[in-house]
């Protein structure tokens, strides 16, 4: 880590950063009361004492000291410890009205002293001003801290603010303007999503971004999902063995979700929403990989917005040559004038008659379950079937494809995006259900059935496996 930042100490953030705050800077961190001010901070000290031996003093001007260490236990935070270190000091200041500015800045000085503190939390500025009866004295305060502190001894420095409920803008005035950085937290009470925005910090491209975050083990903030954040190269897949009554879908998170659900028989759906830029076919490897490498037949009907060439180069590196050129059927459209492929896996479809194409469809898989004496996995995109043939011929056909399924006892995963006009009746046929989301710029899985959070998709790379991770936002 460069000396010119310090980290955060919150997951996530740093690398959204450039590596952290500038060192020696001063933070601004506001937000409705329970949006996460505290935790935040508290983790900043915590992570900065104990992961980079910069000890931290946290000033609160409205809690006790017993109250702060308490509720900071949930989270694994063990102030207690830290303190007896001597990386850690708690000055109390809930009595500050009897006592002079000049008084208040030295006993801030003297504890950061005491420990030669490198980072500083003050909680709140909104409970300092509240606390003097002519605002220039907490803008003194503020301005001492600034040029004193976190300046001269180089003390990063969070100032925290409660934004009134209701309130939009943190309306400070001028320390505002001070500040080296603005980050506002907020909370949906409805979707139940915590939001960091980064109004303003220096050395970071000026332009508002936005991060989901969970306080669930900690202040977590969700970074976008970009293909980029495969640190290393991945080389190859795992293979999750599939029970004896259920199967895999190649995504250990996922299975535990869905308990043994995932049956010969199922009609599934994933519905991926409109703004999702994540590619798909990237999304859909895993499973795919599950069952072509455990010697199963794979058919798929290209959802739209997939290529028969990418979905199969994509598998490529992963799956066992022999695998790939038997087992793997993938259908899609030809359009007039295309040449000819030549490739085994490729199927070309004309978009003429959904009966004939339809029964392509069901002879390749009873080919594919015979050949292999194994339920065969398909994934359909409805919505190809919807845009070349009809709302009410994809309609026709949908009963006779679920009956088949069923009957046959395959597995069935259809990807659509929610918009298609039969998108209500997939839905009430499916047995599992799943949609996929993209909230500023990070990756989200919900269960519709069966019901879950909003989960986090994360991609982790270890020992040449990359594995799809799934974190519950709570
Ligand atoms: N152990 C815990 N795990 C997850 N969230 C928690 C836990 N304890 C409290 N919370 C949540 O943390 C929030 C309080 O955060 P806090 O940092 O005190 O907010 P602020 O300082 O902005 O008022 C509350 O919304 C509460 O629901
Ligand atoms: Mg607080």
């Amino acid at each position: 880590m460069s000396e010119k930042v310090v980290s955060s100490g919150i997951n996530g953030l740093d690398s959204v950063l450039g590596g952290g705050f500038p060192r020696g800077s001063l933070i601004l961190l506001a937000g409705n009361p329970g949006t996460g001010k505290t935790v935040f901070s508290a983790q900043f000290l915590y992570r900065g004492a104990v992961n980079h031996d910069e000890s931290g003093v946290y000033v609160n001007f409205c809690e006790s000291r017993q109250t702060f260490y308490d509720n900071m236990k949930a989270f694994g935070f063990d102030f207690e410890k830290l303190e007896k270190e001597g990386k850690f000091r708690y000055l109390d200041l809930l009595a500050v009205r009897e006592k002079a500015v000049s008084s208040i800045l030295d006993l801030i000085i003297e504890e950061i002293g005491k420990i030669k503190a490198k980072r500083l939390v003050l909680d709140s500025y909104s409970a300092l001003a509240q606390a003097f009866e002519k605002p220039f004295e907490t803008r003194i305060i503020v301005q001492t801290i600034f040029s004193r502190i976190t300046r001269q001894f180089e003390c990063t420095t969070l100032i925290l603010a409660e934004v009134p409920v209701g309130k939009e803008n943190i309306g400070l005035g001028m320390e505002e303007f001070v500040a080296d950085g603005i980050l506002m937290l907020k909370k949906d009470i409805e979707l139940l999503l915590r939001e960091l925005v980064i109004l303003k910090m220096r050395g970071v491209k000026v332009e508002t971004i936005k991060l989901l975050f969970t306080l669930d083990g900690g202040f977590h903030v969700f970074p976008p999902l970009t293909i980029s954040m495969i640190k290393e190269p991945e080389k190859k897949f795992e293979i999750i063995p599939h029970g004896k009554e259920h199967f895999s879908t190649g995504i250990q998170d996922l299975d535990n979700i869905l308990g043994e659900r995932l049956k010969a028989g199922n009609f599934n759906l994933l519905e991926i929403e409109p703004n999702v830029d994540f590619p798909t076919e990237r999304l859909l490897r895993p499973t795919l990989c599950n069952f072509l490498n455990q010697g199963q037949g794979v058919i798929i009907l290209l959802p739209q917005g997939l290529s028969g060439y990418v979905m199969k180069e994509s598998l490529v590196p992963f799956v066992k040559q022999e695998f790939l050129q038997k087992n793997l059927k993938i259908i899609d459209y030809r359009y007039a004038g295309e040449e000819e492929i030549k490739d085994p896996c490729i199927v070309k479809l004309n978009g003429v008659s959904i009966r004939s194409e339809m029964r392509t469809l069901w002879r390749l898989n009873s080919d594919l379950r015979n050949k292999t004496n194994k339920p065969v996995f398909s994934i359909v995109g409805y919505d190809t079937i919807e845009y070349a043939y009809g709302e009410k011929e994809a309609l026709k056909t949908l009963g006779e494809d679920v009956a088949r399924i069923r009957n046959m006892g395959d597995i069935r995963f259809n990807v659509i995006r929610p918009t298609i006009y039969i998108a209500n009746q997939l839905r009430a046929l499916s047995h599992i259900h799943l949609l996929v989301k993209q909230i500023d710029g990070a990756l989200f899985l919900r269960g519709i059935k069966p019901e879950t959070p909003l989960l986090n998709i994360s991609l982790e790379t270890k020992d040449q496996y990359t594995r799809i991770k799934l974190t519950p936002l709570v």
